[in-house]
């Protein structure tokens, strides 16, 4: 990996190197035990309805993590988050290995997202973060929760007003299953990047709109790929909620979302319980591989969407 932190230093509270599952751009951020343990015990008097009601005790929570990592964890997550190159980390805490340890696994996310960013209000669960099962039946009306097909890759955030610059996607629990990694595709690996993000239709306003489970009403206008920075291009795409307005866009919908998927890029991640895997939404894109079924069928994932507060990858951030 071109690496933009210093592989070979010794931080604080934490250790970081390229994970084994995709050196080339993920990386893997550890902390051990005893930085958990404090961190647990020095916000012990704040539950996760504390940081529900008052927003800035996010930030606090954050403060004492990076405190207890000699202050070197803010400025790494900024650098790794918006770099090019990588923007993607899977960070495990030692022993937030349970299910029954949701409250803290929920904790220790905040103060990692409350480092670099702000995480957006969730509208499907009216906090700035949501917990969601997936059991072995459903009924739903999008692919979220639907267990036995692929969640095709995309950004999260296309029908919403906010910026959504980072995803965060925590697996609370796991049972019976198998199959269902997390797939990663960054745009730069992707063959047709050029071709599609060339084309006129790459910069038209298309209309997007979520199903009633999400709890959006309102539609959205935005074309499916933007500029950043860096005059690279990025995405804000998913198949589900783009709603063409007439053939030539629903047929050039149908040619990327073919490209996309068959793209043999895309890399499957393993996340174990109580780890997760934080992504820049604008040049990565992200899905589900299917599982098998299993009548004992559990898995519960928590997530949190929301804009950096510090470096901007984003030509306009008004997109
Ligand atoms: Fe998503």
């Amino acid at each position: 990996m071109n690496a933009i932190v210093n592989l070979d230093k010794t931080y604080t509270g934490f250790s970081i190197k390229p994970s084994e599952q995709y050196p080339e751009r993920l990386y893997e951020l550890a902390f051990p035990k005893a930085t958990v343990d404090a961190f647990l015990e020095a916000t012990a008097e704040w539950p996760v309805q504390a940081l529900e009601y008052k927003s800035f005790l996010r930030f606090r929570v954050a403060k004492i993590l990076d405190d207890l990592c000699g202050n070197q964890l803010q400025a790494l997550l900024i650098d790794t988050l918006t770099d090019r190159n990588s923007g993607a980390l899977l960070i495990k805490p030692e022993g937030l290995d349970d299910v029954s340890k949701a409250e803290d696994m929920v904790k220790f996310t905040t103060a990692i997202a409350h480092l670099y960013g702000r995480s957006n209000y969730d509208a499907m669960s009216g906090q700035y973060y949501a917990r969601f099962v997936v059991q072995n039946t459903d009924n739903s009306d999008s692919y979220l929760r639907q267990p036995h097909r692929v969640m095709e890759l995309h950004n999260d955030g296309t029908f919403v007003e906010q910026d959504t610059d980072y995803v965060l996607m925590l697996k609370i629990d796991e049972q019976n299953m198998e199959g269902g990694d997390s797939l990663l595709l960054h745009l730069d690996d992707w063959a047709d990047l050029d071709k599609f993000s060339n084309d006129p239709m790459a910069y038209r306003q298309m209309r997007w709109s979520a199903p009633p489970s999400k709890k959006v009403s309102k539609d959205i206008y935005h074309p499916v790929f933007d500029l950043d920075v860096d005059g690279k291009p990025i995405m804000s795409y998913i198949d589900q909620f783009v709603q063409p307005a007439n053939f030539e866009e629903g047929n050039w919908l149908t040619d990327l979302s073919e490209s996309i998927e068959s793209s043999p890029a895309i890399h499957g991640i393993r996340v174990e319980i109580g780890n997760f895997l934080l992504i820049n939404n604008h040049f990565w894109l992200h899905g589900r591989d299917k599982f098998t079924p299993h009548d004992g069928l559990r898995r519960e994932l928590m997530r949190q969407r929301g804009y950096f507060t510090h470096k901007k990858t984003l030509r306009n951030p008004a997109q």
